[in-house]
């Protein structure tokens, strides 16, 4: 009997699927509907000091299976999220998102936070790509140091985890695992969208921000998605979990994202593109793939990716 049951940051899950940060949950009425469908859990829309209304329109577009984005960060500020999660009752098992404006901001919204006696998790977002004139703070490994001092200081160990940006390089993969492991973080949720992407509809840019250029998600990011969780997972402390988010479409997807690694995967571009009807049929899609390889939980598989050897030859691939 195949079970999606799951443990995260000490928090137990009926399946692992949840939205990604951003979709379908910056309203009040939009959480409402992720309690109601079959989501584990949910995440809150990225919430900053003070209300935002973001970028001019057009600032969305879908493709395929795929969407550019550049919202930059609208949201109604991060009292009115306070308000909805400090009044669920299930809030111990919610993921509440921050993304500070400025280093200064970090200590204002830790503030009200631990005032509110909210008692789920902190998914403090380090990677938008999508604000004027402000650089992905995952990209400067210096002000992402100090990012996570400061948090370690502001928030309780274990209560707290980072919304990372898309790493390419090695290098990057080994400093920032090494930042991450000096402090008592609960997770990492890799990945953001993949920034400064353009799309082209007929002549013209797709979207209007930035001469066009946004956050790309959806089926095209998976292999990268994939490829920073596998990192994170070999090079991370062992008690800091991993959110697997990019690119998955369906219950394979999710499946190669725990392989990697992930404990908890997030919908994106999916969940937008569907609506909240996916929860249900992505985890049909997950156990039928699990059912496949004759695994009855996510333990039996996470984190197992195994290693094609050399010489070895893939039934059906091409070369
Ligand atoms: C419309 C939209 C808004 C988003 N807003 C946020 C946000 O506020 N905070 C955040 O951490 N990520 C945000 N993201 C990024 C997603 O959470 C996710 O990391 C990204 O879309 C990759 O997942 P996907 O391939 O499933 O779309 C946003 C994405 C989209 C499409």
């Amino acid at each position: 009997m195949v079970q999606l049951n799951t443990e995260f940051a000490g928090r137990t899950y009926h399946s692992p699927f949840m939205n990604a940060s951003g979709v379908h949950c910056g309203l009040h009425k939009l959480l409402d509907d992720l309690v109601g469908a079959e989501a584990a859990t949910y995440v809150t829309k990225s919430a900053t000091v003070e209300k935002r209304s973001g970028n001019p329109d057009p600032r969305y577009y879908n493709s395929d299976q795929n969407s550019l984005n550049s919202m930059g960060l609208p949201n109604e500020g991060v009292e009115y999220y306070l308000d909805y999660v400090t009044k669920d009752p299930h809030s111990k098992n919610r993921l509440f998102s921050i993304s500070p404006m400025t280093f200064y901001d970090l200590p204002i919204l830790a503030e009200k936070i631990n005032a509110s006696g909210f008692d789920g998790l902190i998914e403090i977002n380090l990677s938008c790509p999508n604000v004027v004139g402000k650089p992905q703070i995952g990209y400067d490994f210096e002000q992402m140091a100090a990012y996570l001092k400061a948090a370690n200081e502001l928030f309780e160990p274990h209560t707290y985890g980072v919304k990372l940006p898309p790493y390419f390089d090695f290098a990057h993969f080994d400093t920032v695992a090494e930042i991450l492991n000096r402090y008592p973080i609960a997770f990492v949720n890799s990945i953001n969208s993949v920034g400064n992407a353009l799309m082209i509809h007929e002549q013209q840019t797709a979207i209007f921000p930035k001469h066009g250029h946004g956050g790309l998600g959806g089926a095209f990011i998976k292999p990268i998605a994939l490829s920073n969780v596998h990192a994170f997972h070999q090079r991370l402390n062992a008690n800091i979990e991993i959110i697997g988010t990019g690119g998955i479409t369906n219950g394979r997807d999710a499946f190669e994202h725990i392989l990697c690694g992930a404990s908890m995967v997030q919908l994106g571009t999916v969940l937008a593109q569907k609506g909240t009807g996916i929860f249900k049929i992505i985890e049909n899609e997950l156990k039928a793939e699990m059912a496949k390889y004759g695994y009855e939980s996510i333990d039996d598989f996470k984190g197992k990716l195994q290693y094609i050897q050399e010489n070895d030859a893939i039934s059906g691939a091409s070369h």
